[in-house]
């Protein structure tokens, strides 16, 4: 291959990007698919402001000179090394099989050249953080997909989408890995502690009586908090899925609320919390799927409970808007910083990370909340002064299903 063709960054000796498209394009003729991957430097402008623009300068060369010493040492055939563009902070690989190979690509294979480049580039930039005097880890944003020729479409475009859909992927896999890391300690506590009490049973204390009762009430606790997680994961992953099926039934909206309202009745006399409900005389019925939308309340309304001070109120409102009914739920508890606020419908997301404290949940109830809410049509939404309170509000549309009433306004 020759590179005589490109012109070249000053800083990092290598080619620029927008300069190998041809070459790209004739590649991808010949071989039909190209791999491709990412590197990109996390947070560079940030890096720009804090430390000095020749710091930053030498951290890209640093960079592209360990991804140029890889070059033909990543393949079995040919690679490409590039620049995003002058002054840019990140770099692209592109990867050339034999032509008209007949085992494409393999995805594993570019993941694993993938984490080995960027391991090697994070190794050398610890060994030269003196030299660079970056004091600070350098992270980077990493990417592999194939790309296929497509005759009707212009390379830049293919490379565009490439690095789209790599980064996409890159999350996707850090969102997996995430939720495994969750999922697995979320069941290893319950697991712990009932192997812990079983294995001191066994080992004697079985004997007293009285212990082994305890002991066993606190067993079977356990274990029935490991069922509720699995089932409430399970009905996470039915929803997302969209194979949940709702049993829809024209309901009244208050009522349901009220039976919500006296299934949490004795844990806010324990809590010292009053339940209040206020609603209007106007409030139509909404076509809802009861058990589940007694899930959305008993969550919202539970967490509601869970962070109020005693001697406080929690003030549920039902108001009708023109096109919907909107529940909301307010406490006068902790309130959720504002950096949060977007966040905590997430799966597994948690203002406070002490998972032993006090309010000890999962964060999986306002996911299961959002989810149940979104297949009603309807929107679920959150408002906190922290310090003050926490309002949480959602809305059922009164016009989707039955729209003959709304049209008759
Ligand atoms: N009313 C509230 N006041 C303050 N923080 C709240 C309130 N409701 C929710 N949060 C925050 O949002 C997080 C997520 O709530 P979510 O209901 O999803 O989980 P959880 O209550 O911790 O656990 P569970 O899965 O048992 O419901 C909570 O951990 C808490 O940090
Ligand atoms: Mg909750």
């Amino acid at each position: 291959m020759s590179d005589k063709k490109f012109s070249y960054d000053e800083l990092t000796g290598l080619p620029i990007l927008s300069d190998v498209y041809a070459h790209v394009k004739t590649q991808l003729i010949n071989r039909d698919e190209v791999g491709f991957l990412y590197f990109d430097i996390v947070n560079f402008r940030r890096l720009e402001e804090k430390y000095s623009f020749q710091k930053c300068q030498n951290l890209l060369k640093l960079v592209g000179f360990t991804l140029k010493q890889q070059k033909g040492k990543l393949y079995r055939d040919e690679d490409l090394v590039v620049v995003g563009g002058k002054g840019l902070d990140y770099f692209v690989l592109f990867l050339f099989s034999p032509p008209r190979r007949k085992d494409s690509f393999a995805n594993h294979d570019l993941k694993l050249i993938s984490t080995r480049i960027k391991q090697k580039m994070k190794n050398v930039i610890d060994e030269n953080a003196d030299i660079l005097g970056i004091d600070e880890e350098i992270d980077f944003h990493t990417g592999y997909t194939v790309i296929k020729d497509d005759p009707d479409m212009e390379v830049e475009r293919l490379i565009y989408e490439a690095r789209k859909e790599a980064g996409f992927k890159a999350q996707l896999e850090e969102i997996m890995v995430q939720f495994i890391a969750n999922i697995s300690h979320e069941l290893r506590t319950p697991l712990t502690s009932i192997k812990g009490y079983t294995e001191t049973l066994l080992e004697g204390a079985m004997k007293d009586t009285s212990l082994c009762e305890r002991w066993l009430q606190i067993i079977y606790d356990e274990s029935q908090r490991l069922e509720r997680l699995i089932n409430d994961l399970l009905d996470l992953s039915m929803l997302e899925a969209e194979q949940v099926e709702l049993q829809f039934k024209s309901t009244n909206i208050t009522a349901l609320i009220e039976s919500v309202l006296t299934v949490l009745q004795h844990l806010a006399q324990k809590e010292d919390v009053e339940l209040v409900i206020k609603t209007g005389d106007d409030i139509p019925n909404v076509v809802v799927d009861e058990d589940r939308m007694k899930q959305v309340l008993l969550n919202l309304i539970h967490n509601a409970v869970k962070y109020s001070p005693k001697g406080e109120k929690v003030v549920v409102e039902i108001k009708k808007l023109t096109r919907e009914v909107q529940v909301s739920v307010s406490d006068k508890g902790v309130g959720i910083p504002q950096n949060h606020l977007n966040r905590i419908f997430e799966r597994f997301y948690r203002v406070e990370k002490d998972r032993a404290g006090k309010t000890g949940g999962r964060g999986l109830g306002l996911a299961i909340a959002r989810h149940i809410v979104e297949v009603h049509g309807g929107t679920i939404g959150a408002k906190s002064n922290p310090g003050e309170g926490s309002t949480f509000y959602f809305t059922i549309p009164t016009d989707l299903v039955f729209p003959r009433d709304e049209d008759t306004i």
